[in-house]
């Protein structure tokens, strides 16, 4: 609060696709889909009309004893996109985690290995802000305040990929980082219930990336030793990654998939923790303390259902593709950020773009965000990793402006401005 005396926030009145717009009128490109919620732009509008659709018939039910159309045709889309045959849906992507972390012990539980009820993470990860996901959660800034409240997992590292010269280099890597997983595995896997992992791309430590080989690893490990592993894909699924979920990428399915965030196209809150017949069938049982009890007043809530569904249909596989030749059109077009003097270990995957900023000032993040703002781009480094997350609907030209919007703000921020306004100079 004291920071917004200094710079009050935005107040938003409409949205357009990629744009966002302000009491003023002006235009800002939202370049991280607002938090990474929103896929297809603001004010999409199938799913808008899906959405007014579901409210002439009903808006809220609760699924307990009753049920509704939207949520089970959503099930079964989801099991059919994902191969994981059973949901159960929260709000949010912390809630989520919580489901997978809270189904995982609970199995073990119930086929009488109840010690096994810790968890593991990666170094670095993020899993949501709830007292659970914090305990999972390996940033402190988020974390430490709260240390006394959580059951803080064992972190295991992550391979650290940039800056390696090479492929042999980066083999190197992942062989470290799968030989310490396996070395914890063998000593606490009869106490550890799953392994909590955000496939692909580490987003909220700095857009960390590792390879798809890495993570078939970790599935293999996971399941020689009795391991659950639950992928976090509230960040990178729907998608995000250029493949609906980003396990698809090393052909894993993991013991439970949690998504949220962009499932209903950033309309409304929802997140579902998609698991196995196996994990089911643990909990069908005429005993009442072996079934799952989590309930959330909004579980399933038939508006945000009929959001995802919509959602769903325009990300079909044509769209995927299409994305993925978008994606590398725009790649192209970010080439001044690729060479520019003070950005490195430039990186992406489907449409998320990092780069790390050279010698970045101290409050780097929170200069440029402004900065940016001020040339018509929302956007947020974290520390000092500049990323973008676009909806999936940004074309070539709102993609200039973004250019343009971030080599302004990163001259505007960065000390050495000549080398940044060298960078500027073959698009003038
Ligand atoms: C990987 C990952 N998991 C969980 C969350 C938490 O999601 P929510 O903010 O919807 O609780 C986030 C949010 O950024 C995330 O990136």
């Amino acid at each position: 609060m004291k920071r917004h005396e200094a710079a009050p926030p935005r107040a938003i009145v409409a949205g357009d696709g990629v744009w966002l717009i302000d009491e003023q009128g002006r235009r800002i490109l939202d370049a991280i889909s607002s938090w990474w919620v929103n896929l297809f732009g603001h004010g999409q509008p199938s799913i808008r009309a899906a959405v007014v659709e579901q409210m002439q018939r009903i808006e809220h039910v609760m699924l307990a004893g009753l049920t509704h159309e939207p949520v089970v045709r959503l099930s079964e889309r989801l099991a059919e996109r994902t191969g994981l045959g059973h949901a159960q849906y929260a709000s949010d992507g912390a809630c989520a985690n919580e489901i997978a972390l809270k189904l995982s012990a609970h199995y073990w539980r119930n086929v009488g290995r109840p010690a096994k009820n810790r968890f593991i993470a990666l170094a670095g990860s993020y899993h949501g802000e709830t007292v659970g996901a914090l305990g999972v959660t390996d940033v402190e800034l988020f974390r430490d305040s709260y240390a006394p409240l959580l059951r803080i997992a064992a972190t295991v590292p992550a391979p650290e990929l940039r800056g390696l010269p090479d492929d042999a280099a980066r083999q190197a890597a992942v062989e470290r980082a799968c030989a310490a997983l396996e070395a914890y595995l063998l000593r606490e896997a009869p106490n550890t219930a799953a392994l909590i992992v955000e496939p692909l791309v580490q987003c909220a430590a700095g857009f960390l990336f590792h390879p798809p080989g890495y993570l078939a690893r970790v599935r293999e490990l996971c399941t020689r030793h009795e391991v659950h592993l639950v992928a976090d894909e509230i960040a990178v699924g729907m998608g995000r990654t250029g493949r609906f979920s980003a396990c698809e990428h090393a052909g894993v399915r993991p013991d439970f998939l949690c998504i949220g965030k962009g499932l209903t196209g950033g309309f409304l809150p929802l997140s579902a923790v998609l698991t196995t017949e196996q994990v089911f069938q643990a909990f069908y049982d005429d005993d009442i303390a072996r079934a799952f009890l989590h309930s959330h007043s909004y579980t399933g809530n038939a508006l945000a259902c009929a959001a995802a569904l919509a959602t769903l249909d325009l990300l079909d596989e044509q769209r995927l593709s299409a994305n993925r030749a978008l994606a590398e059109r725009l790649d192209r077009l970010f080439e001044p950020l690729h060479r520019h003097p003070r950005l490195r270990h430039a990186r992406r995957i489907g449409m998320i773009w990092a780069w790390d900023v050279a010698d970045a000032p101290a409050d780097f993040a929170r200069r440029f965000g402004v900065e940016a703002l001020a040339r018509g781009a929302l956007l947020r480094p974290i520390g000092s990793t500049l990323y973008f997350m676009p909806p999936y609907v940004i074309d070539e030209p709102a993609a200039e402006h973004l250019l343009q919007a971030t080599l302004g703000a990163l001259r505007a921020t960065l000390d050495d401005a000549g080398g940044a306004r060298g960078a500027e100079q073959p698009l003038a």
